[in-house]
């Protein structure tokens, strides 16, 4: 089994996050790398991609996220695994909370990947978002809500973690 945890972060707290949810999975997780420094090509090195990208500008891409988007198509991500993680703003940005994280997840299906990590929407307050799975009662990956939740972000990370290890093969 080999994991890549590959993010983008444009003021950084998508890379805390990275960091944080690596150190977690230290003993699982080989490279931990930013995706403006990542080819598709590289990624399929792995069986297991754990993701992390911010939404911007009402429910876009990162922009190093949406540098590589259209690389992604030439290649086929069968059989390996994605997990997600998102940094967002629920209060601020109520109707694209966390759209990312969906609008990669989409694609990476497109290309054959399997997900795991999905997470619950309770206890989160938002009106809309391109991340929800299964009747809205997951979104696609970890959902970070960066101003108005800061206390929960250990204590989801380990929940999370602790999911991605039964999860991942
Ligand atoms: C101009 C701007 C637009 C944003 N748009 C959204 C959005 O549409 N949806 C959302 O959930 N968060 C949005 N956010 C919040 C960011 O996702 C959040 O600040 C995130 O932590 C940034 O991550 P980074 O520091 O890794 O770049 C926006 C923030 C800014 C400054």
């Amino acid at each position: 089994m080999s994991v890549a945890v590959v993010y983008g972060s444009t003021t950084g707290y998508t890379e805390d996050l990275a960091l944080k949810i690596s150190k977690e999975l230290d003993d699982l997780v080989e490279v931990v790398r930013e995706v403006q420094y990542t080819s598709a090509d590289k990624m399929l090195d792995y069986e297991t991609l754990i993701i992390g990208v911010p939404t911007w500008h009402h429910g876009q891409l990162q922009s190093d996220w949406a540098d590589r988007y259209e690389e992604l198509e030439d290649y086929d991500f069968s059989g390996v695994q994605v997990a997600f993680f998102g940094s967002g703003d629920a209060e601020r940005y109520p109707e694209h909370f966390q759209d990312a994280i969906g609008i990669l997840w989409r694609k990476f299906e497109s290309l054959g990947a399997e997900l795991i990590g999905k997470w619950p929407t309770e206890g989160y307050a938002f009106e809309d978002s391109q991340a929800l799975l299964d009747d809205g009662k997951f979104f696609v990956g970890l959902a970070f809500s960066k101003f108005d939740q800061p206390d929960v972000v250990d204590e989801r990370i380990k929940r999370w973690t602790e999911q991605l290890r039964d999860e991942i093969d």
